[in-house]
């Protein structure tokens, strides 16, 4: 696992078919018949810290074991001296309920918050996620669009520590780098360590931090048509968040005599099932029974759309600023061939630059060759020059040293000493 991509051979892939119910094939809703025939899709992202029941509770949402639940299993205890990396790993499933099928993948980030320094362990999560957009966004560009496989991650569950204080800096930073990317449901860890008055006071809290912080969750968007029942039931779901869960796949028998799936403590049973004991019903109920549609329209349409148009602006392409756009085939054409010729128009432009760059260079090199040479000839120059004064001087010299009258033919005559001259 790199820090910013996560290399193919470190992205596990099962595939398993599963049966058992969930609660897909019982829609409330009136849903196209293609939508029932193709079978329905979910890509989900869960994120927490090391231990807080996200494997339990995909299980549990999902009704079976996707995930072997060991919390010492997935990832060992990180060595202090070496920095922690969070890797990505996918598991898909079919599910397949009343002979309708659901494609689920999750998608899970092992070692997030494990190292001592938590500064950047959102990045990999975020680039996860980004690099999702991108392939969906290259896909879109070819020319055969119908056979894109939606790979876009859909929703993220963010498992918050069940403290019962607020929320963590990790929980604010991590949430503030992916609300704009992905519908954002935070749900409290484990809810089953607290009480029941703790938990309506962490909820205000962490609902407190989350409106201080500007943090956007999963919204589902109210429609004219619906009646004032399907309103009721959509503001019930909500009211709930964060979803105080609680998971379990164990059956255990009640005192009444039913098999429940829960948790046993001295004190008494957990249900999961039952909405007195815990959110997880209506968790279950926003993303499989009720919002599962808007989920990925919400992605599509607005998450999706918004990165497309900082992506294209990006690339120096203006579009229309509706964030719900029609679609309008003549217009995507267009785009697509605005995009196409972005690219290369951006191709070019760093090719220039490159050969601008180059050439520069040589320029550089010539002018500093020449200033070589020029003071190297200023130098030979000024040696020539200094040889010259020194000639002419030794010639002056040479002419004053030579006696004024000089015999001329004279034959050698003896000195005082009787040396030869
Ligand atoms: P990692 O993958 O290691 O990060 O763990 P995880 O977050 O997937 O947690 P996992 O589901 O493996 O659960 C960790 C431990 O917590 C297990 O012993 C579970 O039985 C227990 N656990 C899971 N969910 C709950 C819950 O809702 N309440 C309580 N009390 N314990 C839970």
């Amino acid at each position: 696992t790199t820090e910013s991509t996560v290399p193919k051979s470190e992205v596990k892939v099962i595939r398993r078919k599963l049966n058992g119910y969930v609660g897909f094939a019982n829609l409330p809703k009136q849903w196209h018949r293609k939508s029932i025939r193709r079978g329905f899709s979910l890509n989900l992202l869960v994120v927490g810290e090391r231990s807080l029941g996200k494997s339990t509770l995909i299980n549990t949402l999902f009704n079976k074991d996707l995930y072997p639940v060991d919390s010492f299993s997935k990832a060992s205890f990180p060595d202090p001296e070496e920095p922690v990396k969070v890797s990505v790993e996918t598991v898909s499933a079919d599910i397949e309920e009343n002979n309708v099928k659901l494609s689920l993948t999750v998608i899970d980030c092992p070692g997030f918050g494990e190292g001592i320094n938590n500064t950047d362990t959102w990045k990999p999560i975020v680039d996860e996620v980004n690099s999702r957009f991108d392939k969906y966004l290259e896909a879109e560009t070819k020319i055969n669009r119908s056979t894109i496989v939606d790979n876009r991650v859909h929703a993220c569950l963010y498992f918050i520590e069940p403290t019962g204080h607020s929320l963590k800096p990790l929980d604010i930073t991590f949430m503030k780098q992916i609300h704009e990317k992905v519908n954002l449901i935070p749900v409290i860890a484990k809810s089953d360590t607290l009480t029941e008055k703790e938990i309506q006071e962490f909820k205000q809290r962490i609902l407190d931090d989350i409106n201080n912080q500007g943090i956007k969750l999963f919204n589902p968007p109210e429609y004219d048509h619906d009646d004032e029942e399907t309103r009721a039931a959509s503001r019930q779901i909500m009211a709930k968040a964060p979803f105080a869960v609680v998971g379990s796949t164990n059956q255990i028998q009640t005192p009444d005599g039913r098999i429940v799936r829960g948790r046993s403590y001295p004190w008494g049973i957990i249900e999961i099932d039952n909405e007195d004991h815990c959110d997880f019903i209506k968790l279950r109920q926003l993303l499989i029974r009720n919002f599962m549609e808007e989920l990925k329209e919400i992605t599509a349409n607005k998450l999706y759309e918004n990165y497309r148009t900082a992506k294209l602006k990006k690339l120096g392409i203006e579009q229309d600023d509706s964030v719900f756009r029609e679609f309008d085939p003549v217009l995507k054409q267009e785009e697509e061939k605005q995009l196409h010729e972005a690219k290369l128009a951006n191709m070019e432009a760093q090719l220039r630059s490159i050969f601008q760059s180059k050439v520069s260079k040589e320029e550089k090199k010539l002018q500093e060759t020449e200033a070589d040479l020029f003071a190297k000839h200023k130098e030979m120059r000024d040696k020539l020059l200094k040889q010259i004064k020194l000639l002419e001087e030794k010639k002056k010299e040479l002419e004053l040293a030579k006696p004024l009258h000089e015999p001329t033919h004279s034959a050698p005559t003896k000195t005082r000493k009787g040396f030869l001259r």
